[in-house]
């Protein structure tokens, strides 16, 4: 499974691209916004600066709601550098239709905000290069994230879409592992979470015994 990071904060992107692991970069207007990114040149800067520093695809999406909008700014963040960023586009009608747009184009899409299998399907059919249900979301109000990640799973291979499926709103480690379970083709996740994953105690306190006994020896 490969991962990605949900960030736009570049001294994060920094330190999970050091680990070695990392395969590429998700953002959004909320997550831009915590930067305190402002004004298109700055956001455009931003997203070049993200970049610069990873190499693989770093999803930017769309302020406009409408398709008109969405095609003109979509064709600015591609232009930024076309070979990593992937147009992110809310699965709303007019979003199915840029990401159709944009696929017939060749351009790199990612389809956000999906919550139904219904929506995922749609998202494929329009030639999506990723698809992202929001796992955390929907255990947030009582339903269930994992389920829906494996029927769309489950539903792609079926039908053999090329689509992949991000995992997204992924809130904590154990997500992560259920992600793996159910063979999500990648993961979006916070540093932290990331970072849950390298951290046991028992590693932790073998590494101190382990260093115990190399000082006896040194
Ligand atoms: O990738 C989408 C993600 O940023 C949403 O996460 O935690 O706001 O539901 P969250």
């Amino acid at each position: 499974m490969k991962f990605f990071i949900d960030t736009a904060n570049l001294e994060q992107i920094h330190k999970a691209q050091s680990l070695g692991i990392l395969d590429g970069v998700t953002t959004n207007p909320s997550l831009m916004a915590k930067e305190g990114v402002k004004g298109l040149d700055n956001i455009y800067d931003h997203y070049k600066a993200i970049c610069n520093i990873v190499d693989g695809p770093v999803s930017a999406e769309v302020f406009a709601n409408d398709l008109d909008g969405m095609i003109k700014e979509g064709e600015i963040l591609h232009a930024l550098d076309p070979k990593k960023i992937t147009i992110k586009l809310p699965c709303t009608e007019d979003g199915i239709k840029a990401v159709k747009y944009f696929s017939e184009k060749g351009y790199a899409t990612n389809c956000t905000l999906v919550f139904t299998v219904g929506q995922a399907l749609l998202a494929a059919k329009a030639g999506a290069t990723f698809v992202s249900p929001f796992i955390g979301r929907l255990d947030d109000i009582g339903s269930d994230g994992i389920a829906l990640l494996k029927q769309i799973v489950d539903m792609y291979n079926y039908y053999e879409f090329d689509t992949q499926v991000l995992a997204a709103s992924v809130r904590h480690s154990r997500h992560i592992l259920r992600c793996i379970e159910v063979g999500a083709d990648i993961a979006t996740c916070p540093l932290n979470t990331i970072l849950d994953l390298v951290n046991h105690p028992l590693t932790q306190k073998g590494v101190e015994i382990f260093n115990k006994d190399a000082d006896k020896m040194r």
